[in-house]
């Protein structure tokens, strides 16, 4: 269906509002930048410091609308049919495969995370690491922890001039690309996606390229098919010598002991790592790795996203999304569900209705609408294979009306107002 665009100056300025207060759970201690915004809406906020485990999840659900949940809650699909009040769920973090997603969709529950909140907090790791390992910082910093004075400026460089190569050029390539630029570096990058240059990086048509011109190669690709042990042995030949490698993207991208190896023969002078293949559940457990005691060899477990601003950030974009589902029924950034916005409009009730996506559901709705001689304001409507979301601007004497025989037709799975 064609979505119709009202004219500006019918639009609301404060969106509409749900009738019953909204209830928020949320565990795993949430930052605080997610309450403040759920407060200032009036939701009723309940919390939790750790997680659940599924019974006691179901129980805490009763007359929850919104779960708000970090990597260590899972939402498993008996959790997702038991909590029939459940509106959306906001994993506080990046990934969402702690959620059934497929189950909450067919549900009709969008599922919101954070994907580029830390984007600038690995960007400036990266910085960092590139001067460390230029400088050999971590070396001399660990010898003279343990007394040994060892002041040498061999094989010792500033990064001013130096070539940096970024593979994956999306977030975090290209604001790293900005900041390497604003320190005096060239940057050089190779993607498989066609992007748009920031300042003066420039693209490289092939991967070969890009590790024979740089100083510095730093990895920001997903884990893919693709990309897994995307550099080996082969790959760190091509490596110019006496290059750096830094990998803060995926474990599964660099082949450790290939890696190892260029670094013991010497090709390579030095590496900063922040993920592996295989890496600790819980910060109690131990870690091994070929690559300890290497010289200039920074080792981090996996904190190139972990930094308070980051963190507060996830909580303002997760708890901005939901907050934004309630008022406006707006599901962009929902990673389970169709994307849909639509500005609300003065004088109308909004009507939000989730349906099995089959033959003749529009029909259906338009025959309502027209029964009751309702005039549409405006109107949109998303699908995916299981389920289409349709939003739906119409007068207020007659929401109550479409709205009840929307929701009782057969294939509509859930559905509301906004006054
Ligand atoms: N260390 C950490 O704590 C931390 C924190 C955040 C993100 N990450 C990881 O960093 C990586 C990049 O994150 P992002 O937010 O920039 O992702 P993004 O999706 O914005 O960018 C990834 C880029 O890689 C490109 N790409 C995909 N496959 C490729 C291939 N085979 N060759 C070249 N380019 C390819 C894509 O086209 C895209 O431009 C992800 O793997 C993410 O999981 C790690």
């Amino acid at each position: 269906m064609k979505p119709m665009t009202p004219s500006a100056t019918k639009f609301q300025t404060t969106p509409p509002v749900a009738k019953e207060p909204v209830k928020v759970l949320l565990l795993e201690n949430i930052h605080q930048s997610a309450h403040e915004l759920f407060r200032s809406r009036s939701f009723e906020i309940e919390t939790r410091s750790s997680a659940m485990k599924e019974d006691e999840l179901i129980a805490a659900l009763a007359g929850v609308d919104m779960l708000g949940i970090r990597s260590k809650t899972h939402v498993t699909a008996r959790v997702l049919e038991k909590a029939d009040k459940l509106l959306s769920i906001g994993c506080f973090c990046i990934g969402t495969n702690q959620v059934d997603l497929d189950a909450a969709n067919r549900r009709g529950v969008p599922v919101f995370n954070a994907p580029f909140s830390n984007t600038r907090s690995v960007a400036e790791m990266i910085i960092a690491e590139s001067i460390m390992l230029a400088r050999q910082l971590g070396d001399r910093s660990r010898e003279v922890h343990a007394g040994t004075w060892k002041k040498v400026s061999k094989a010792c460089y500033e990064i001013r001039g130096k070539t940096i190569g970024l593979i994956g050029y999306g977030h975090i390539g290209q604001q790293l690309g900005v900041l390497a630029e604003a320190m005096g570096m060239r940057v050089v990058y190779y993607d498989i996606a066609q992007k748009l240059p920031m300042g003066n990086n420039r693209a490289l048509p092939t991967l070969e390229a890009l590790l024979a011109e740089s100083d510095f190669v730093s990895l920001h690709v997903p884990a893919t098919p693709e990309t897994h042990n995307m550099i080996g042995a082969a790959e760190l030949a091509h490596m110019r010598k006496g290059a750096y490698l830094l990998n803060a993207s995926r474990g599964s991208v660099v082949v450790i002991p290939a890696l190892a190896e260029a670094l013991k023969s010497g090709h390579l002078a030095g590496a900063a790592i922040d993920v592996y293949p295989e890496e600790p559940e819980s910060n109690s457990d131990g870690f091994l790795t070929e690559l300890q005691k290497l010289p200039n060899v920074i080792l981090t477990p996996h904190i190139g996203g972990s930094t308070e601003e980051a963190q507060e950030a996830i909580g303002r974009e997760v708890s901005r999304a939901l907050t934004q589902l309630v008022t406006t029924g707006a599901t962009t950034g929902a990673v389970n569900f169709p994307n849909v916005e639509l500005p609300p409009l003065k004088a109308t009730h909004r009507i939000l209705n989730v349906h099995r996506n089959v033959p003749g559901v529009l029909r259906d709705v338009n025959r309502i609408v027209s029964d009751v001689n309702a005039n549409i304001d405006s109107q949109v409507l998303s699908t995916d294979a299981n389920i289409g979301y349709l939003i739906m601007d119409l007068s207020q004497d007659v929401s109550a009306e479409v709205s009840r025989r929307i929701g009782a037709l057969e294939t509509s799975i859930r559905t509301r107002v906004l006054y």
